[in-house]
């Protein structure tokens, strides 16, 4: 098994100091920014739009992962493409035109991602998955940081592990929601290439020794 990647969420960081935030993510070691965008329709709590993500840019280098749990993303993918974003992941469950929506990702020069929450099965994916280069699996109900891991949802990524193997195609697999450093190893032996983990690292005292534990 590989070393996953860990993406820290700004989701649980200090409102009023964003910038710092993002500059710990980079110096704690971790190698992504995941970017919660929520906008109280979708799911039940709002956050921030394209202006967060440009703002931000300038504060580290590491790829920014912009996770939309919004209605209509395809309103404002190219609003947060022009704003820096790197990844962009929206939810099979807000759209119709899945597929439209990542060409539009990707003709904007950016990877696309699609995110599945707890009560979507993993088959409804199955067209797509050529076309992606991220699946994010909501490992809790989306909408607020702080929650218990789904332990059910990790069988999602056993079974896109062997999809993948499969049909011999590439997409990383992202797992989002509880992850701390007693559910890790659980969440590493899934076979999750990328864990996102929001509470756990902003409540971290030593950041470094977090994403280590995390990596496993
Ligand atoms: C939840 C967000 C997550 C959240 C995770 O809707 O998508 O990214 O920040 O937070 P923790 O790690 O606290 O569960
Ligand atoms: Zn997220």
């Amino acid at each position: 098994m590989t070393t996953p990647l860990i993406a820290p969420s700004i989701l649980s960081a200090d409102f009023s100091k964003m910038g710092e935030a993002v500059s710990e993510i980079q110096t704690s070691g971790a190698d992504w920014v995941h970017i919660d965008v929520m906008d109280g329709v979708f799911v039940p709590n709002l956050t921030f739009g394209p202006k967060m993500v440009s703002d931000l840019r300038p504060h580290a280098a590491l790829p920014f992962d912009v996770h939309l749990m919004i209605e209509k993303p395809d309103q404002l993918i190219p609003a947060f493409a022009e704003a820096g974003a790197d990844y962009i992941t929206f939810h099979l469950e807000a759209v119709v035109h899945a597929h439209r929506t990542v060409q539009m990702i990707r003709n904007l020069g950016k990877k696309p991602g699609i995110s599945i929450v707890p009560s979507t099965p993993v088959s409804f994916l199955e067209e797509l998955l050529p076309f992606i280069d991220q699946i994010l699996i909501m490992t809790v109900n989306p909408g607020f940081g702080g929650q218990s891991l789904i332990e059910t949802c990790l069988d999602k990524i056993r079974t896109l592990v062997a999809i993948r193997q499969e049909r011999r195609l590439s997409f990383l697999i992202a797992a989002d929601g509880g992850i701390n450093v007693q559910t890790a190893p659980a969440v590493r032996n899934a076979g999750t290439d990328v864990l996102i983990a929001g509470s756990a690292f902003f409540s971290a005292r030593d950041k470094k020794q977090l994403i280590q534990e995390l990596k496993g």
